[in-house]
């Protein structure tokens, strides 16, 4: 009689990949969650396969930052390392890479930034010409697909004619269609050393009142080409989620991010309720509401638990 069922090819498992790191660095914030070198990410890739899950969604810390981000679609930049590493020895697994300039960029914004006294400005069409850049760089490295997070204007439209340009039809995009200006992506900043140096993200992502505008954005990335759509975070958000997977029809995801693992982490600490429950409830909910997938740094024991 269960409407709603998890299973471990919902499940998209994130990794941190560093060109800084010997082996794993903890990352305080999340606990269980680490930095890893490309050689344990080849590992953890094997693991998360063998665990029944199939996909991947990688972020990249680089050696070196700079205002334009050239780490971000260096050939052998980080995650472009960690993707050809992956893909040969895990080819059946699906790997998504994060396209965003935050990582990389030495002020921590999403884009090109452009200093006007005491304000900033973030340079939309640079940035997007530089994402596209970069998803091409991540194709040609063996990239499943591309899943935008910066939330531009017009992205999606110019990573797609990019990748065609390039013999990459087959390369799909992920995009986050609607990705809100969030208190919860903070232990996320300390994992991918991206907090803005100066100002914040408010004028590229979207406030958390607007649900019209939400449908926008996605209505705009369906048209642009994304084959699948995100939601991001995920519990507050889950109105949004069901309208998005209702009113397009697409593949959805939703991203259930580092504020929210933290905080469920941190109940469980102090003996508020069971974690296993409090996740499987939660991730139970989002598939309710409409995720067709579901990113979420429980994955690996997600895989474990929806077996049992
Ligand atoms: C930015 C990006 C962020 C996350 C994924 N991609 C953070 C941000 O916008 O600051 C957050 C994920 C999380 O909190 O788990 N490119």
């Amino acid at each position: 009689m269960r409407e709603t069922k998890l299973s471990a090819h919902d499940i998209i498992l994130p990794l941190f990949v560093s060109e800084k790191v010997e082996r794993r660095r903890a990352i305080t914030s999340l606990p269980g969650v680490f930095q890893l070198s490309v050689n344990e990410a080849v590992e953890e890739a094997r693991h998360a396969s063998e665990l029944g899950l199939q996909a991947l969604l990688l972020f990249g810390i680089p050696a070196a930052k700079d205002d334009r981000a050239s780490a971000a679609f260096a050939e052998d930049g980080i995650v472009q390392q960690a993707v050809r590493a992956i893909k040969q020895r895990c080819p059946d697994l699906v790997v998504i890479t994060d396209v965003c300039l935050c990582e990389y960029t030495s002020h921590g914004h999403c884009g090109v930034t452009k200093l006007d006294g005491e304000h900033f400005h973030v340079l939309n069409d640079e940035t997007v010409e530089l994402l596209a850049k970069t998803a091409i760089s991540h194709a040609t490295a063996g990239a499943d697909l591309v899943a935008p997070s910066d939330m531009m204007d017009g992205r999606v439209g110019a990573i797609r004619q990019a990748l065609d340009e390039h013999g990459f039809e087959e390369t799909g995009i992920m995009s986050y269609a609607a990705k809100f200006a969030s208190a919860f992506y903070g232990p996320f900043r300390e994992a991918a050393e991206s907090p803005p140096q100066y100002g914040d993200r408010q004028s590229y992502q979207m406030d958390s009142a607007n649900a019209a505008e939400a449908l926008r954005e996605a209505a705009l990335d369906v048209e642009e080409g994304a084959d699948i759509l995100m939601v991001k975070p995920a519990l507050p958000y889950l109105d949004i989620l069901w309208r998005v997977r209702k009113r397009f029809g697409k593949p959805t995801a939703v991203y259930h991010v580092s504020g929210e693992f933290a905080m469920v982490k941190a109940g469980a600490a102090n003996g508020c309720f069971e974690e296993r429950a409090a996740v499987l409830e939660i991730m139970t909910s989002l598939k309710r509401a409409g995720a067709d997938l579901i990113v979420t740094y429980w994955a690996k024991e997600l895989a474990q638990w929806t077996q049992e």
